[in-house]
Formats: C-alpha cells, structure tokens, sequence
C-alpha cells in the first residue's frame, strides 16, 4: 500500500497537498475570516522544512542528506536558501522520477548540489561519514524500523554531525483509538510510535542531546482548516485534529548530535 501510494496513486497530487510538497505544514497566523489560499498552503509545507533543516548547522557547502525526499521540491529548496550539497534519499522510483522532473531547472541550476537517490532509510546507500546533517520531513511513520535508520543515520554522519526529523509520533505509549480513527494507521501505511521510542533508538544508536520538540499548535488547527476546504472535508482525515486534540497524537521534531 505504501508502494500504491506513491506510485499510481501520487498522494502528492491530492488536493491536501499542495506544490509537489506531501507533508501537514508549519503554519503562522492565518486571517479567520477568510479561506486559507493556495499559497498559503504551499507556503506551509515550505516553513516545515525551514523549520526542521534550521535546527542544523549549515554553514555554506555543508552536505546534507534527506530521509523521504519525496517530489524533492523541498530538497531543492534547502540547496537553494541554505546553500548546501543536498542528496535526497527515496524508497520510490515513481517518486524519484516526479522529483526529477519537477526540479529540473534547480538540478541544473545549482551544479551538482542537488541530487536524487533510490534506496531505504533503513540501509542507507551512502558511506560512512559522508555527512554533516541528516534530516527527514514528514517520512518516518512510514518505517516499521526506526532503530535502523537511526543506527545508519548515525553510520552516515560525520563526527559533529547532526540529525533532525519531523513527524506525528504519539506523546506516550497509553492505548489510544487512533487505528479506529485514522484509516492509514489502521491499514499500517502509517505508524504512529510512543516519540520517546525513537529518541531512545536515536540514542542507542549513539546520538547525544536527543530532544523531542512538539510542534503540534503550529501544525493541526490549520491543516484540518485546509482539508476542510478540500472535497475531503467529510473523511477520516478530519479525525487528526480530534486526535492531537485528545492528547493521542502530536507532531514532533527530533534533534540528535
Ligand atoms: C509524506 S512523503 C514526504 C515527502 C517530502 N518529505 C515532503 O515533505 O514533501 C513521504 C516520502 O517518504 C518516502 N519513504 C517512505 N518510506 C521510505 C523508506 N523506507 N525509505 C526511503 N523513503 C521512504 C515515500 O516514498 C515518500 O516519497
């Protein structure tokens, strides 16, 4: 389902989404009185990477590597603003295939500071210490096995080097109805893991300073106003905002030295 879902499917083209970006947003202020736009959607996918890659440091030519890149567009926007050598890791040809043709210009453009590559966030095509960061937006509640990626995210970094990721976890390990509420953590394509599992992953696979920020204010309000909008506003997609509002669910970025 995974597969189908990038593939013939091409979620990114779901109306939720918006500008080849697939992830919730980190969203500012919006107007009450009005319908969020477009823009401002897209907008909003654009700031979570911002917000996860600025917990990186990212001096001028720093390498970085993303876990999930997706359609790359926000790949591609980190080699541009952040001036870095950019690799894109994705599990889906179909995906890799979107990515090279949405970022054309900028594969060009940036010479050589942006690539796309196929392979498992689990068994990371990339020798040891080839990077200075390591970040992923909105991917690891795919990964049955985050104690691998956090071991070969750790195996990738050069000594130094840093790890941020962003996704929904939940806050504790409590029972919570979240696979009735939520159709893809019921059908698995989704896995919604105590947060502080994968910080001792991180952890045991030898990161230090492993933090776990919730960002869920900044995240649920807003994306449930958008999917509102959309001709999904009568699906189970609504029930995220019930859950992170129950406590079940929130969104989160991890940091790791
Ligand atoms: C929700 S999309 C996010 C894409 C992008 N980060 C964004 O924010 O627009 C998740 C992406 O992770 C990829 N993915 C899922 N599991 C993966 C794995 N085990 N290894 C590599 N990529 C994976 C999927 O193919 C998909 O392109």
């Amino acid at each position: 389902m995974r597969d189908q879902m990038y593939g013939e499917l091409d979620l990114g083209s779901l109306t939720i989404f918006s500008g080849s970006f697939i992830n919730y947003g980190y969203w500012g202020d919006l107007a009450a009185d009005r319908d969020i736009t477009l823009a401002e959607r897209t907008a909003s996918q654009a700031e979570l990477y911002r917000r996860v890659v600025s917990r990186l440091p990212t001096p001028p030519g720093v390498e970085l590597l993303e876990l999930g890149s997706g359609i790359g567009v926000g790949t591609a926007l980190v080699a541009r603003e952040f001036a870095a050598y950019v690799s894109g890791l994705d599990r889906s040809a179909a995906q890799l295939a979107r990515a090279a043709e949405a970022n054309a210009d900028d594969l060009e453009r940036l010479s050589g500071r942006l690539s796309f590559h196929e392979g498992s966030v689990t068994e990371i095509p990339f020798k040891d210490d080839s990077f200075d960061g390591v970040y992923s937006v909105e991917a690891l509640q795919h990964v049955d096995d985050l104690a691998a990626v956090a071991r070969e995210a750790r195996r990738v970094l050069r000594p130094g080097g840093r790890f941020a990721a962003a996704t929904f976890f939940a806050p504790d390990d409590t029972d919570t109805p979240v696979a009735d509420l939520i159709e893809t953590v019921a059908s698995g394509v989704d896995v919604v893991r105590p947060v502080g599992a994968f910080a001792a992953d991180l952890e045991a696979a030898g990161f230090k300073d492993v933090a776990a920020e919730p960002i869920g204010e900044h995240v649920w309000r807003q994306f449930d106003r958008w999917v509102a909008q959309t001709e999904y506003r009568d699906s189970w997609g609504r029930n995220w905002l019930r859950c992170y509002e129950n406590g079940w669910i929130d969104y989160y970025v991890l940091t790791a030295a």
